[in-house]
């Protein structure tokens, strides 16, 4: 369903289009840093707030708003899926999303839900669709889903952790069983991502937030081929796909080669070398380290520019942090980044 963008920097950066100056936007921009989320918060637990379109449509305009960012991003979580696959999910304060029983043997994983989107995940989409009304065009929206690796991180762990052992023991002794897991959350992930398109989503982004604890041989064994088929399947709606592979810098070519159009990279990598490397096969996004924003606003300015730098002249570079903004974050500062995008990226783009 195509819109008419006011705003459609993001889209054309993605295609590596010429555009007047780069597109900025926050991973995470809608959260506990920004006062206006804490107060919807206060009247509504996380996952109620993101089963409740009119709320998820409120918190996701937020930033859009406050930053002046070039693109809403739905508010919701990447472990919506695991959780319309039946895994009992909470989240608690302090210490991040937990699920009471995780996934350890043949069993827990056949006993897991087939999803039909349009009926366990239509919240999601309802929220894609009020976004869309209410922007009426200004910014596109971005989609989004967890990588299979990392939602079977998650599904199996039963939480975030440090050696992530239940599910290397799983990859080291039962790799088939792994796998069967792996390629049933590759079509519930692509079957969700085409969902956002038909709602209004304009760009896709898949969170691989645990591929940094992959080996590159065996990234490209676990992860690799799972997004390859979300990849082939999502690419036939026409939206940009993003990848954030967090901490597999080891990978840009392989991602590239499978047709993601964007990646997205980690704050510890150097984007004047993954660059070089990916040399015009894909376009980058990142990657200030999100704690450059605690500094003051003159060195934030300097930081971006390095950055600007590193990303080179032309398109094809979306500005973003290199992992999501910290809730500790002074808003002013998230703003003066944003700005100083806007300011110091025009020069980058002149024509000859
Ligand atoms: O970017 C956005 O503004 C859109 C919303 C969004 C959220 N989570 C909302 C959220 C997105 C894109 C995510 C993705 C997500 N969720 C990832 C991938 C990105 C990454 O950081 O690597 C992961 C790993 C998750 C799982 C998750 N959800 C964790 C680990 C936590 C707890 C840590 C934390 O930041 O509180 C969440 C909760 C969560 N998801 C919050 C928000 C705004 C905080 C909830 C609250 O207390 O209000």
């Amino acid at each position: 369903m195509s819109q008419r963008l006011q705003n459609d920097l993001l889209i054309r950066a993605c295609r590596r289009e010429p555009i007047p100056r780069t597109p900025v936007w926050i991973m995470r921009q809608a959260g506990r840093y920004l006062p206006e989320y804490q107060k919807v918060r206060a009247k509504v637990d996380f996952l109620t707030l993101c089963r409740t379109p009119e709320l998820a449509a409120e918190v996701t305009l937020q930033p859009v708003d406050i930053l002046g960012v070039d693109a809403a991003i739905i508010f919701s979580d990447i472990l919506v899926i695991p959780e319309a696959m039946g895994m009992d999910l909470n989240f608690f304060e302090g210490r991040g999303p937990v699920f009471e029983r995780p996934l350890r043997n043949e069993k827990d994983i056949e006993a897991l839900s087939p999803v039909d989107v349009e009926e366990k995940l239509t919240y999601v989409f309802e929220s894609i669709k009020r976004v869309r009304t209410e922007l009426a065009g200004h910014v596109p929206i971005i989609g989004f889903a967890g990588a299979p690796w990392t939602l079977a991180a998650y599904m199996i762990e039963g939480h975030g952790s440090k050696d992530f052992t239940q599910i290397k023991t799983l990859m080291y002794t039962r790799p088939e069983l792994l796998k069967t897991l792996l390629d049933k959350l590759s079509t519930v992930v692509a079957d969700f991502l085409i969902g956002q398109i038909k709602a209004g989503a304009g760009v896709v982004q898949i969170f691989d937030s645990w591929a940094g604890i992959l080996m590159p041989e065996y990234y490209r064994l676990f992860s690799l081929p799972y997004l390859n088929k979300v990849v082939r399947r999502v690419k036939q709606h026409g939206a940009p796909i993003i990848v954030f592979a967090r901490e597999a810098g080891h990978s840009v070519e392989a991602l590239a080669a499978i047709g993601v159009d964007v990646l997205s990279i980690s704050w510890r990598e150097d984007l004047a070398e993954i660059k070089k490397r990916v040399n015009g096969r894909a376009a980058l996004q990142g990657n200030l380290d999100p704690c450059a924003l605690f500094a003051p606003v003159e060195r934030i300015k300097a930081e971006v520019i390095n950055v600007l730098e590193k990303a080179g002249k032309g398109s094809g570079h979306i500005f973003n942090l290199g992992h999501g903004i910290l809730p500790q974050t002074p808003v002013q500062h998230a703003q003066a980044m944003v700005q100083f995008v806007k300011e110091e990226s025009p020069k980058f783009h002149e024509q000859k």
